[in-house]
C-alpha cells in the first residue's frame, strides 16, 4: 500500500523517483504523483489518478523540462481516506504551494486538525488526512516556535499527529533536502556516493545502492548530497540501523518471465531451500534471533497464529504440524479478529504472526495486544526489520527473495516451512520428540524444494486444464486435513487473480450445505490425500468425489503419483511427488497456483497487480 520515494543527489530526480516508483507498483495503488525542486525555489508537482502510466503521459503533456532537478520525491497511492481521483492524489501542498507531502498510513486525529485548519480560514483542496500535515508544517514553519526551521517544523507536526505514518516533505525554500519521518509505517534511507534516498521498501533504489538504514519507530531523517541526519521526534539525535541488502537488481525484475509471479512460481524451489538453510546444525534446529530460551519453549501450554490472507493458511498447516509433533493445543486466527474477541493470553502462551511483508496492520495489532496481555511472540516474517519483526520478541525470517507480484506464492511454501521449523524446535525443547525425529524430519523437510521442482515440471499439463475452465463461472476447491487448507488457498488465488467465485471447502461438510451448489459441468479442483499415509481419509475423499462427480461436475483432482484408486473419478487428474503427510501442501499447491494464474492470463487480467488489492495492506 502507498509507496514512497524520495532523492537527493547528482541525477535527475524525476528519472529516480518514477524508476523507484515502478519497483514499488507491486505494492498496489491507485494514482500516482512526484514533486521536483527546480533549486531556485521552485517546487513542480504533478499528479494522476490511475497507473503510473498517466501520470507519465501528463508529465509529457506539461513538458518535462519543469520538472528538471535533482531533488524530489514521488508517491503512489492507494485509497484511503477519498476516492483515487487528481485531488487526492499525492504530493500535496500547503496554501503558498512551498510546501510538499507525501505520506503512508493513516493520521487518525485528522478530522481535528482538518476542523483546526478550517477554523483557522484555510480551504482544504482534498478529502485526504494527508493535505492536513502539509498545512500544519508550512504554519509551523511560518509562526511557530521553531520557525525557519525546515527538519524542526517537521518534527513539531509528527509529534501532534495520531495514528502510523510515513511522511515525506519537500519545502520550496530547502531545494537541496528532503525530510522524511516515520512512525510504525515503513521507510529505509538508501546510501549512495554524493546520493540519498528514502523510500518504504529498498526495492525502489536498489539499481543505485544496496547499502541501507533501517529508521527507527517515531524517527525524523533529513538527506542531502552531504549526507543523513536522523533525529526523534524531538530533536535529539538517534541512530537508524545500517544493512546491506543481500538481493539485488535481478531478483526484482522479471527475468524473461511474462509475469513476476510466474517467476515467483519458478523460483519456489531455492525460496524454500534458502529458507531451511542453516536451521539444522549441531544435530539441533536453530531458529534466527531466536530471543526465547528453549526454557521459555518448555513452558508454552498454548499457540496461536495469528495471520491474515494466504499467511494465515500456512498458519492452518502449522497447526496440524505443532499440534502432532508438540502435543500442545494450537488455534489459528485472523489477525483482524483476534484482539476484538479477547482472547486468553498470559505469559505461557506462544503467539506466532505470520506476514510476509512484516507490515499488514491487522497482524500488527494483534501482536501488539499480544505483547501487552504478556504473551511470548514469535514472528515469521520475509522482510528484513519490518515492524512485526521489531515489535515481536523472537523472528524467524523466511528466505524468499523479494515477492513483487501482489498474489503470494513463494511467501506461502516458505512460511509452511518455517512453521515447521518452529513445529520441530517446540519439539525438541519440550522432548516430544527425540533428537534423531528431529533430525528426520529435517531431511523430509530438506527434500521438498527437490519435489517442487518435479512439479514445476509439469505445469505445461495445468496450463492445458486452466485454459479449458477459464470461462467458468465459478469453481470450488474440496480437501482434507492438511489438503484444506490448501483448497482454501487455491480459491483465494483464484478469487484475487481470476476475479472469479471460488470457494475452499473441508471436504467432509460438503454435504452439510454445500453440496447444494454442484451442477452440472462445475469445476471442482480436489486435493487428494496419500493413499498410503492417511488411508481412512483418502477412502473418504474419494466417496466425495463420486458424490459431486454424480451430481455433474466436472472433477479436476490433484494426487499422489501411482494414485489408481482415484483416477475413474477424476475428470482432470494432476499427478505430484509423493510426501510425508504434512509436508504435502508443499507440493500440493503448486498446481493450484499456475491454474489460477493462468486461467486469470485467458481471462485477460494483469496477474501482478489483480484490481483493487494491495501487497502490504497497512490499514485495518
Ligand atoms: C495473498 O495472495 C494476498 N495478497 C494476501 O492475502 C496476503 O497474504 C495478506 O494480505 C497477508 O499479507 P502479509 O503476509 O504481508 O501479512
Amino acid at each position: 500500500m502507498c509507496g514512497i520515494v524520495g532523492y537527493v543527489g547528482h541525477r535527475s530526480a524525476l528519472d529516480v523517483v518514477i524508476g523507484g516508483l515502478r519497483r514499488l507498483e507491486y505494492r498496489g495503488y491507485d494514482s500516482a504523483g512526484v514533486a521536483v525542486l527546480d533549486g531556485d525555489g521552485g517546487l513542480a508537482v504533478e499528479r494522476k489518478a490511475g497507473r503510473l502510466g498517466n501520470l507519465e503521459q501528463q508529465l509529457d503533456a506539461v513538458g518535462r523540462d519543469a520538472f528538471a532537478g535533482s531533488a524530489g520525491m514521488g508517491h503512489t497511492r492507494w485509497a484511503t481516506h477519498g476516492p483515487p481521483v487528481d485531488r487526492n492524489s499525492h504530493p500535496h501542498r500547503d496554501t503558498s504551494g512551498k510546501v510538499a507531502v507525501v505520506h503512508n498510513g493513516i493520521i487518525e486525529n485528522f478530522a481535528t486538525l482538518r476542523a483546526e485548519l478550517e477554523a483557522a480560514g484555510i480551504e482544504l483542496a482534498s478529502d485526504t488526512d494527508t493535505e492536513t500535515a502539509a498545512h500544519l508544517i508550512a504554519l509551523e514553519y511560518a509562526e511557530g516556535p521553531t520557525a525557519g526551521d525546515f527538519p524542526a517544523s517537521v518534527r513539531a507536526v509528527c509529534r501532534r499527529l495520531e495514528g502510523a505514518f510515513t511522511l515525506v516533505v519537500a519545502h520550496a525554500d530547502h531545494p537541496d533536502v528532503i525530510v522524511a519521518a516515520r512512525r510504525s509505517s515503513p521507510l529505509v534511507v538508501g546510501v549512495g556516493e554524493g546520493e540519498y534516498f528514502v523510500a518504504s521498501d529498498v526495492a525502489a533504489f536498489i539499481e543505485h545502492t544496496r547499502e541501507a538504514v533501517e529508521l527507527g519507530q517515531d524517527q525524523v531523517v533529513e538527506i542531502s548530497r552531504d549526507g543523513y541526519r536522523v533525529t526523534d521526534f524531538a530533536g535529539e539525535p538517534a541512530e537508524g540501523k545500517p544493512f546491506t541488502v543481500n538481493w539485488d537488481l535481478s531478483a526484482a525484475e522479471k527475468g524473461g518471465h511474462d509475469y513476476f509471479m510466474l517467476k515467483e512460481i519458478d523460483e519456489q524451489p531455492e525460496a524454500l531451500a534458502n529458507t531451511l538453510r542453516g536451521h539444522f546444525s549441531g544435530g539441533r534446529i536453530v531458529l534466527d534471533e531466536q530471543r526465547l530460551t528453549d526454557q521459555d519453549l518448555r513452558d508454552v501450554d498454548k499457540v496461536f497464529v495469528v495471520a491474515c490472507g494466504t499467511a494465515y493458511h500456512s498458519g492452518l498447516v502449522a497447526k496440524y504440524a505443532i499440534e502432532h509433533w508438540c502435543r500442545l493445543p494450537v488455534e489459528v486466527e485472523l489477525a483482524s479478529e483476534f484482539r476484538y474477541r479477547d482472547p486468553v493470553l498470559d505469559r505461557d502462551t506462544l503467539v506466532v504472526a505470520i506476514s510476509q511483508s512484516g507490515e499488514t496492520a491487522d497482524t500488527l495489532e494483534a501482536v501488539r495486544h499480544a505483547r501487552e496481555q504478556k504473551a511470548r511472540v514469535l514472528a515469521i516474517c520475509n522482510t528484513n526489520g519490518a515492524q512485526i519483526p521489531r515489535e515481536s520478541d523472537a523472528v524467524l525470517y523466511t528466505h524468499a527473495g523479494p515477492e513483487i507480484g501482489v498474489a503470494a506464492t513463494k511467501t506461502f511454501l516458505a512460511q509452511i516451512a518455517a512453521n515447521y521449523l518452529v513445529g520441530l524446535a517446540l519439539a525438541q525443547a519440550r522432548g516430544t520428540k527425540y533428537p534423531d525425529e528431529v533430525a528426520r524430519e529435517f531431511a523430509e523437510l530438506e527434500a521438498a524444494p527437490a519435489a517442487v521442482r518435479k512439479v514445476l515440471g509439469t505445469v505445461d499439463q495445468v496450463r492445458e486444464i486452466g485454459r479449458r475452465f477459464a470461462q467458468s463461472k465459478a469453481v470450488l476447491f474440496l480437501g482434507r486435513h492438511v489438503g484444506y487448507p490448501v483448497a482454501l488457498e487455491g480459491a483465494l488465488k483464484l478469487k484475487e487473480l481470476a476475479y472469479m467465485h471460488a470457494e475452499g471447502f473441508a471436504a467432509g461438510e460438503l454435504k452439510h450445505g454445500p453440496i447444494a451448489l454442484i451442477e452440472q459441468d462445475l469445476p471442482v479442483v480436489v486435493v487428494m490425500p496419500s493413499p498410503k499415509g492417511r488411508g481412512v481419509l483418502h477412502a473418504k475423499l474419494v466417496s466425495n468425489i463420486s458424490e459431486i462427480q454424480a451430481r455433474g461436475a466436472r472433477t479436476i483432482v490433484i494426487a499422489e503419483e501411482g494414485d489408481e484408486a482415484v483416477r475413474p473419478f477424476a475428470d482432470e487428474l494432476i499427478e505430484i511427488p509423493a510426501m510425508p503427510t504434512l509436508l504435502q501442501p508443499l507440493v500440493a499447491t503448486v498446481p493450484l497456483q499456475v491454474l489460477a494464474a493462468e486461467i486469470a492470463r485467458q481471462r485477460g487480467f494483469d496477474i501482478d497487480k489483480p484490481r483493487n488489492l494491495a501487497k502490504s495492506v497497512t490499514v485495518e
